[in-house]
């Protein structure tokens, strides 16, 4: 008896630490994602476990965007220059950390980062709730199917990864090229830069590894407008 609840409660410990388990994107749907927001697919390849990071500084969890791609559905179409209304699914907040949003057009080999909130990202948040966290698409942002990813590093707790990936679509400029910096993809596996819990670090939050990321420019080709008609029907079904 005393080792059936003793392995109850190993298991409900199991349980809690699951349903809390961190962050994920609500809207956009994320790959993989069993949201209302998401396209209802193939319920026995849907991600119980979304929340949880990609990577932490000691392993390697799974490839940055998880999944290699969404159920099949109608992606959102975003606009070019757009702010999007994003809510975040938060398990656990861990106090908040640094946010990077990023844009791929080609399916994640390549990232963009257009929108930072450093350290303060989802501060305000609490435990088990559904967050609003708005992101704007540059007004310059070429049309294609694009990932929009948020990177999260934790300030409190495990040193963590979290990425969300979503599959959109970007009407903007037809063929055109966007410029930011690369991400820092940080406390994925050892051989990624360290940063630190806030409080052990003395406040910092690894601000030195983010005013070194790189810059780059990411070039979309123009469509033709068959190939453009061609796409949206194969992003609508
Ligand atoms: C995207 O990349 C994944 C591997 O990460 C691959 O499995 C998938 O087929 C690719 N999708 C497209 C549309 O190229
Ligand atoms: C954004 O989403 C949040 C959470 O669903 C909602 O409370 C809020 O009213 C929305 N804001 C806009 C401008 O739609």
């Amino acid at each position: 008896m005393k080792s059936f609840v003793a392995a109850a409660a190993i298991l409900l410990s199991g349980f809690a630490l699951l349903s809390e388990a961190h962050i994920s994107f609500r809207y956009p749907c994320p790959r993989r994602g069993s949201y209302s927001e998401c396209p209802q697919g193939d319920w026995s390849l849907i991600d119980y476990d979304i929340r949880s990071p990609a990577g932490n500084h000691g392993t390697v969890n799974s490839p940055i965007c998880k999944w290699p791609s969404s159920f099949p559905g109608v992606r959102p179409v975003f606009k070019a220059g757009q702010t999007i209304n994003a809510t975040m699914d938060i398990g656990a907040y861990h106090k908040g950390g640094s946010c990077q949003w990023a844009l791929s057009y080609d399916n994640g080999t390549n990232w963009v980062v257009f929108q930072d909130k450093l350290l303060t990202c989802m501060g305000d948040a609490s435990n088990g709730i559904t967050y609003s966290l708005p992101f704007t698409i540059p007004a310059n942002a070429p049309s294609g199917s694009a990932i929009v990813n948020l990177f999260w590093n934790n300030n409190e707790g495990n040193r963590e990864l979290y990425s969300s990936c979503a599959d959109v679509v970007i009407q903007g400029t037809n063929g055109g090229s966007i410029s930011g910096v690369e991400p820092l993809i940080a406390n994925y596996g050892p051989n990624t830069p360290f940063i630190q819990e806030l409080v052990l670090a003395g406040g910092n939050y690894g601000q030195s590894y983010f005013a070194a990321r790189k810059p780059i420019t990411v070039t979309v080709p123009k469509q033709s407008p068959a190939k453009r008609r061609l796409r949206s029907r194969m992003d609508s079904n």
